[in-house]
């Protein structure tokens, strides 16, 4: 058979997810172009995206590593070992997050980005076209419109589009009216907003660089994490009320000299103040859809998929996992990268690839939203809780005894590929087992003393009357 027409993708957004997935489809000798709505980022420092530092842990890792575009990311990230508590009275509390010193690390989303669509367009097969917007998607025929810059259409064909086009995807918008897709989106009552903690006089951090910042406070939360210019990315998210509450200058002050008190000599009030009014108030959703895909046509990944809010730290990590999963069901039904089939697939298989791709993926990524929901009260609650805290130790030697059989939650979704779904039920697991191990401490507790109260009052006058 000849490669008359070769198997072409079309990549709709060239985010983090996006233009990994470019690399990899690449790799099969597939024909690639990435449409992406915004202009390049690579060529100005003003693209205002969404947070501008992120936590990258082991499951994105594992998935640059495959596609082989490592290396600089390691070379320019920032290892953070644990938490680190700020309480109000301004001390501070270290927990590590995993025992033996295991690491997430604060990445440079821009940074991080313009590495990967610059990997991609190493590629001969790979074209980039920014300032496309997609419009509509014809699932049947794939048949992708985009909206230039000049305001002209441009409609093109492709043997697969992949939308990886972020939380208000479009091609989820388009699959969702073809195909029998069950959807739901849920706004949580907090919103964020980002501040700088800028490098010291000297030139130094201003705080610990290896650790990520909490200022837990029950009902809202503040975090820092580090950059390499020496400064800090701070997030504070709190419930909308909260935000409406402080209209003044200050209203700013007065609260963060009421809460966090120790961070303003770091951030000093001047900077606060600009950047708070000035810097955009961000929601927070949840997505959850499935399948992901529609016949041998169309695949959604990353947060077009699954948004999940981001106390975990895990969207970008799900969604670059997301990549190595489908690769793996790709190789499955079409044959490993370099073989004929693969580089030039039957439909009947990428069909078949992409109902195990959703089959399998589904499951794990609700699972990690659900975390991602729970992880809210165990940041800006539970790590100042006593009983927690003796949990995550009691967890911690018994993990170091038994490596395999207890694994803390953390653990198991940040450092291991352990898929989520299945940490999730472990966790139940381990939740229920220490529930009864500590009833039955209670149990043990009140059995002592209840004995020693019967001994007191009721055995004085046993032990008299033998007298
Ligand atoms: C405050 C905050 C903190 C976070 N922290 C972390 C963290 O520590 N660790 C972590 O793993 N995750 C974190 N996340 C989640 C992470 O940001 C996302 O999961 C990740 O960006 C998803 O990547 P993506 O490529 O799927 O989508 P995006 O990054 O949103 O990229 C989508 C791309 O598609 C383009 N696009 C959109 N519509 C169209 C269209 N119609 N046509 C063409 N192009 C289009 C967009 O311009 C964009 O470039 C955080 C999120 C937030 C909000
Ligand atoms: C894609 O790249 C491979 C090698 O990486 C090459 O053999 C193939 O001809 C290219 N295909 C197209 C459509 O450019
Ligand atoms: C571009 O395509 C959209 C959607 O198909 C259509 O509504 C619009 O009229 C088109 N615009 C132009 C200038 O052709
Ligand atoms: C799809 O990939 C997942 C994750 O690697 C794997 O568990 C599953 O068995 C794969 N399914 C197929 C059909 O390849």
């Amino acid at each position: 058979m000849a490669d008359s027409k070769p198997f072409s993708v079309v990549i709709v957004g060239g985010g983090l997810v996006g233009s990994l997935q470019a690399i990899f489809c690449a790799k099969r000798g597939w024909k690639v172009d990435v449409y992406e709505a915004r202009h390049d980022p690579r060529n100005d420092k003003t693209v205002s995206g969404r947070s501008i530092n992120l936590a990258l842990s082991v499951r994105g890792i594992s998935a640059l590593k495959a596609a082989g575009v490592e290396k600089h990311i390691l070379e320019n990230m920032i290892p953070m070992k644990g938490r680190l508590i700020h309480s109000k009275d301004g001390k501070l509390s270290s927990q590590p997050y995993g025992i033996f010193g295991e690491c997430i690390n604060s990445v440079d989303r821009m940074a991080m980005n313009k590495h990967l669509l610059d990997s991609a367009e190493m590629f001969p097969n790979v074209t980039l076209h920014f300032n496309h917007e997609l419009l509509q998607c014809d699932l049947d025929s794939s048949h992708a419109t985009f909206k230039k810059k000049d305001g002209t259409n441009l409609s093109v064909t492709a043997s697969l589009v992949i939308g990886a086009d972020g939380v208000h995807s479009r091609t989820r918008q388009q699959l969702m009216r073809k195909a029998r897709i069950d959807f739901s989106q849920k706004y949580i009552d907090h919103a964020w907003v980002e501040l700088t903690i800028p490098p010291t006089a000297n030139g130094e951090y201003a705080m610990d660089a290896h650790h990520l910042h909490i200022w837990p406070r029950q009902t809202f939360m503040m975090i820092a994490l580090p950059n390499l210019d020496k400064s800090f990315t701070v997030t504070l998210f709190m419930p909308q009320s909260k935000f409406d509450a402080i209209a003044t200058e200050e209203d700013l002050k007065t609260f963060f000299r009421d809460t966090f008190p120790d961070s303003i000599p770091h951030m000093g009030e001047k900077l606060l103040v600009q950047e708070y009014f000035k810097n955009t108030k961000g929601s927070l959703a949840q997505i959850k859809c499935r399948p992901y895909h529609y016949q041998d046509k169309v695949v959604i990944i990353g947060d077009a998929a699954h948004a999940m809010v981001p106390f975990y730290g895990q969207g970008m990590n799900c969604g670059m996992e997301d990549c190595l999963v489908l690769e793996e069901n790709l190789t499955t039904h079409l044959g490993p990268v370099g073989s004929a089939s693969s580089r030039n697939p039957n439909p009947v298989h990428v069909s078949a690839a992409l109902d195990a791709y959703s089959a399998q993926r589904n499951p794990d990524v609700e699972a990690m939203c659900d975390l991602a929901m729970y992880n809210y009260v165990e940041m800006r609650s539970s790590v100042t809780k006593a009983g927690y805290l003796f949990r995550k130790t009691v967890e911690g030697w018994l993990h170091r005894l038994f490596p395999t059989t207890v694994i803390p939650l953390y653990t198991m979704v940040s450092f291991s590929r352990i898929p989520y779904s299945e940490a999730l039920r472990r966790w139940k697991r381990q939740s229920s087992w220490f529930d009864t191990a500590s009833l039955l401490g209670k149990t043990a507790v009140v059995a002592s003393v209840s004995a020693a109260v019967f001994a007191l009052v009721v055995g004085r006058p046993v032990v008299a009357f033998k007298k």
